[in-house]
């Protein structure tokens, strides 16, 4: 058989996620640290996997509706307007989706006709390129930078808009950087929208974790609830990685299309870990108020630490990672990554593994114990150090 052949060639001209290398080299060392997988360091709150055990003791082992528990998404409804003044209707306005992941190829897959532009901001979170792709349509990536802290400026929206943009994707607060948008950046994307039917698919993943500020999401503003399709999810404000839960809102007709899709393509989503997430949306604001203090401190210290150490680091505003830029060093991205990893044994990401405009920086996350963090910032103290010796030696 030729495979090469068989496979559909959409699929093999997507390049594998450059994430990958890293976990390949760390699996043959026993004593490295991983600031490398973005997930937290916590496991699901006690209560919340009570609640998922005992819907099992009940015997809930079925098919949930395809939309999800309509419990559920009445309590993600509740949870939305007491967190963030977002208002959507649990009948028909909110879908249960398998992860984070689901609802942003979903999303993708029901807005995007084959030659469709969606305008994508990054460096940024590594699926919407791919996903846009095997949907037939075409990314437009938008370089942010960190002079304006990683924003999307509407001069950059305005650039990249053609008459085939049929969507743009918010990514905040955003995986790698840790920058976000305030309610007057989001204003200012609105007044570039107003005239013309592009919608926006805002990831908001990370809504819970900003430090300083709440989050604002797109759907916020009058001016762009109608033409908005936020994605959340229990991954990462709830440390519920493993249970694939998350949930998608958008007007009506979209999660119409959604749940179409989802219907064929999934059923439902986990039964046990429905109920768990009933759990987490009722009783879970507590868990994620003590996570999230936390995080902020790693936070800080990380920025203080890498910039002692002659790292510039932008200060992330939301997400759980640094993302410092190591152009000083005299390496690129990958080779400062595979030589870190290699001499000092600590695993951080390239900032080119998250598209175009990440050269020149690494991803670290901080969901990770302060042991960890305070040898890791040690061992790149060490690195950098040897690495000026090095460079003077040479010079
Ligand atoms: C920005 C962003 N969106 C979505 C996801 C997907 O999360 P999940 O599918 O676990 O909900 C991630 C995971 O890392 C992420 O960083």
């Amino acid at each position: 058989m030729n495979y090469d052949q068989i496979i559909s060639q959409k699929i093999q001209n997507i390049k594998p996620s450059g994430i990958r290398k890293f976990f390949d080299i760390l699996e043959e060392m026993t004593d490295a640290i991983s600031l490398g997988i973005g997930e937290p360091d916590f496991v699901t709150p006690w209560h919340i996997r009570d609640a998922g055990i005992y819907s099992l003791e009940r015997g809930h082992t079925k098919y949930t509706s395809n939309a999800g528990m309509l419990e559920l998404r009445r309590e993600i409804a509740n949870y939305l307007r007491r967190r963030f003044d977002l208002e959507y209707d649990y009948t028909n306005q909110i879908l249960v989706t398998v992860g984070g992941s689901e609802a942003i190829d979903l999303a993708i897959r029901v807005l995007v006709n084959p030659g469709d532009e969606v305008i994508i901001p990054v460096p940024s979170f590594v699926c919407y390129g791919p996903l846009t792709e095997m949907a037939g349509g075409v990314p437009v990536y938008v370089e942010l930078t960190a002079e304006n802290g990683f924003r999307l400026t509407p001069e950059q929206l305005k650039a990249a808009i053609t008459p085939r943009t049929k969507a743009l994707v918010l990514p905040f607060p955003s995986n790698p950087t840790g920058g976000i948008m305030e309610r007057r950046d989001l204003e200012a994307i609105a007044q570039v929208l107003k005239d013309n039917d592009i919608m926006v698919i805002s990831d908001e993943i990370y809504a819970e974790l900003t430090y300083g500020q709440r989050h604002v999401s797109p759907a916020n503003l009058t001016q762009l609830y109608d033409r908005t399709v936020v994605v959340n999810g229990f991954s990462k404000s709830h440390a519920m990685t493993g249970w694939r839960m998350g949930y998608v809102c958008a007007p009506q007709p979209v999660i119409a299309a959604m749940t179409k899709l989802h219907q064929f393509g999934i059923m439902s989503a986990p039964t046990t870990s429905q109920y768990a997430a009933i759990e987490a949306m009722r009783s879970g604001d507590e868990d994620i108020a003590h996570m999230r203090e936390e995080y902020d401190s790693r936070r800080r210290y990380l920025v203080e630490n890498l910039n002692r150490i002659g790292l510039d680091c932008f200060e992330p505003k939301g997400a759980f990672y640094v993302f410092p830029c190591i152009r000083s060093s005299g390496l690129s991205s990958d080779e400062f990554c595979e030589r870190f990893l290699r001499e000092e044994k600590v695993a951080v990401i390239p900032g080119t593994a998250f598209g175009p405009g990440g050269e020149g920086y690494v991803r670290a996350c901080y969901a990770s114990s302060m042991r960890d963090l305070t040898e890791s910032i040690s061992r790149l103290d060490n690195f950098l150090q040897n690495l000026r010796r090095k460079q003077g030696q040479d010079g």
